[in-house]
């Protein structure tokens, strides 16, 4: 067995990194997780390993922190590629800190292409977000679309992060090829209801605030303005199953593997194609949970923009990758999740 490709998995405790190890770890790579666990939780390994039927190598590493990531890196040197998800991403938080966000965001990225390099661990994938577009205006956003300035600081570490990776890439190097992955709205959790989003404290997402509010935790769901120009007057959103998500990093991963990547760095935008507002996603976890939702009409959110969805043709014709799970899909998993979660905590 000791013939599996290895590969590393930067921030693999948390909510995407742990559907996305588990689904590596199902195809038969070695999976190595770094992670602080300053976002999530021990046990999410247990899940991984019972979901996936492997145990995945961890070790509990700061990236930011210089020595211990190279250390890290000279136990795994014999690496095919990087996955990097170890980011704080929560918007709100990332205006009241800024300094910690830039730090932990862009220092673990260095870090880690710098080890890479060093090291000759030739392919790696990063975590991206649609919030690097900013308030993009002409819909759908396609990979081409402007860049305009992120709303947040977290949104410039994105930002930030994308050009160090091309300008690392493009430089003489001892590595291959890198793929962001340009991430709209992923929610929902393992379909066996055993892996989820463990947000810690009140969550500031959609998705978690919904089922926290449904199970009891949270009294009433705040929903940011109906005044906006939409159908329904609520914000519209391309939300997309973490689990095709997962899915599609290892399509990615194997772009890289195989060498079918056209440049040495690409980026993919991922997401459904579709926009949902704030009522179709209530009106849905309501039909797939078979309750009434607790919420009320409030003011609208700073920073919110009123729709935003992606155009995901080239994750089709490039990756051969389509979202394939629906909305209901994306509730009902969220939900069992929720129940599940909250019965192993009492
Ligand atoms: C979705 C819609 C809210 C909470 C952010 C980041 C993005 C990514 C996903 C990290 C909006 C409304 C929300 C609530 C509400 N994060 N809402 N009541 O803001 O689109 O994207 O999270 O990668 O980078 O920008 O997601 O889930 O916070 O909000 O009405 O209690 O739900 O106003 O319209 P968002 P969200």
């Amino acid at each position: 067995m000791e013939n599996r490709k290895k590969v590393i998995i930067c921030g693999g405790t948390g909510f995407i990194g742990s559907h996305t190890s588990v689904e590596l770890l199902s195809q038969g790579y070695q999976v190595v997780i770094a992670d602080n666990l300053s976002n999530s939780e021990r046990d999410i390994l247990d899940r991984i390993e019972t979901l996936s039927g492997h145990v995945p190598i961890f070790e509990e590493v700061d990236l930011t922190d210089e020595q211990a990531c190279d250390r890290f890196f000279e136990r795994h040197s014999n690496t095919s590629a990087v996955i990097h998800f170890a980011a704080f991403k929560a918007v709100g938080e990332s205006v009241n800190k800024p300094l910690m966000y830039y730090k932990n965001n862009l220092q673990s990225t260095v870090n880690i292409l710098r080890n890479m390099d060093r090291l000759s661990i030739p392919n790696f994938i990063f975590s991206s977000s649609a919030t690097v577009y900013g308030d993009c205006e002409e819909l759908p956003i396609t990979e081409k679309s402007p860049i305009l300035p992120a709303s947040s600081p977290y949104g410039k570490t994105k930002q930030i992060n994308e050009s160090i990776i091309e300008d690392t890439f493009k430089a003489e190097n001892n590595l291959a090829a890198a793929i962001s992955l340009r991430y709209f709205n992923p929610i929902g959790g393992h379909l066996s209801g055993e892996l989820g989003e463990v947000p810690i404290g009140p969550p500031n997402n959609l998705m978690p605030y919904i089922t926290q509010t449904a199970i009891g935790v949270r009294e009433q769901l705040s929903v940011f303005g109906n005044d906006y120009p939409t159908p329904d007057g609520t914000c519209i959103r391309d939300y997309i199953h973490v689990v095709d998500l997962a899915k599609a990093h290892l399509v990615a991963l194997e772009r890289l593997i195989n060498k079918k990547n056209k440049s040495f760095y690409e980026i993919f935008n991922l997401g459904t194609g579709n926009g949902f507002s704030v009522m179709d996603v209530i009106k849905s976890f309501e039909k797939m949970a078979g309750q009434k939702l607790n919420y009320t009409f409030a003011p609208r959110r700073a920073g919110d923009q009123a729709a935003t969805y992606a155009d995901v043709t080239k994750a089709k014709n490039e990756l051969g990758w389509v979202a394939e799970l629906s909305i209901d899909e994306m509730t009902s998993s969220a939900w069992k999740w929720e129940q599940n979660y909250r019965r192993n905590l009492s």
